[in-house]
């Protein structure tokens, strides 16, 4: 076991355990994007930025690993700006559709963006036009452009399901989520199990059904179907 401090409390964890997990435990709230429990780390939104004494600059809780006497802070006006920057810049090319969006009131990017009391879209940025797999694919409609390649459903699909159907293409300003050679999800090895659309946090990933029937009165824990492991995950 080790002891570290997180906003003056000091909590014991177990060796292995990284920043966030350790503040989840002691029932620190640190916000997240990207980070799915279960799922490897990656550290690509940056929303969980946190002071660690000694350390260069922010780092992610997602990422960093607990340590005997580490001293953490996950609130000042330094960390809320650079989450709020953070959300800022993916809000710059983001479709700006809430009203219409099929996510709209259960959107992770949303709640975020209230929370850390985003008003208005500081920075307006290019955006992207990809076209939306809507008619070719019978249960999931991909909107590539409402993506905030946050690597959800990549992982889900590689860790949880192992098809890896989805990957990333391309690079830069250009970087987006796909299957392999840039398939529809129809013509590629998806069994449609659903797992990208319930991991997806923003309207990318959206089951079709839902869009004329709008968002669930309650959630529900299921067993996929998919194969013999019995994996449980909930469902909108
Ligand atoms: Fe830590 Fe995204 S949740 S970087």
């Amino acid at each position: 076991m080790i002891r570290l401090t997180i906003d003056g409390q000091v909590i014991e964890t177990v060796e292995g355990t990284t920043v966030l997990e350790a503040a989840h435990k002691a029932g620190v709230k640190i916000p997240t994007l990207c980070h799915l429990a279960d799922l490897t780390p990656e550290g690509s939104c940056r929303v969980c930025v946190v002071e660690v004494q000694g350390a260069r600059g922010l780092v992610t809780a997602c990422t960093y690993p607990a340590s005997e006497g580490l001293v953490v802070r996950t609130q000042s006006a330094v960390i809320r700006e650079a989450r709020k920057s953070v959300v800022e810049l993916m809000l710059a090319n983001h479709p700006q559709d809430c009203l219409s969006c099929q996510r709209n009131l259960d959107c992770e990017l949303q709640t975020l963006a209230n929370t850390l009391g985003i008003r208005e879209i500081r920075f307006d940025g290019e955006r992207r036009k990809y076209a939306i797999e809507d008619s070719s694919n019978p249960f999931i409609i991909r909107d590539n452009n409402k993506c905030i390649l946050c690597g959800r459903c990549v992982r889900v699909c590689q860790e949880v399901q192992c098809c890896d159907v989805l990957e990333w293409t391309n690079r830069g300003f250009d970087t987006k989520i796909a299957p392999a050679f840039d398939e529809t999800m129809p013509e590629s090895s998806c069994v449609f199990c659903g797992t990208c659309v319930s991991a997806c946090p923003v309207g990318a990933l959206t089951e079709k059904p839902m869009r004329n029937t709008g968002l669930p009165d309650k959630k529900v824990k299921t067993t996929c179907p998919f194969c013999g492991v019995g994996c449980n995950f909930d469902l909108n």
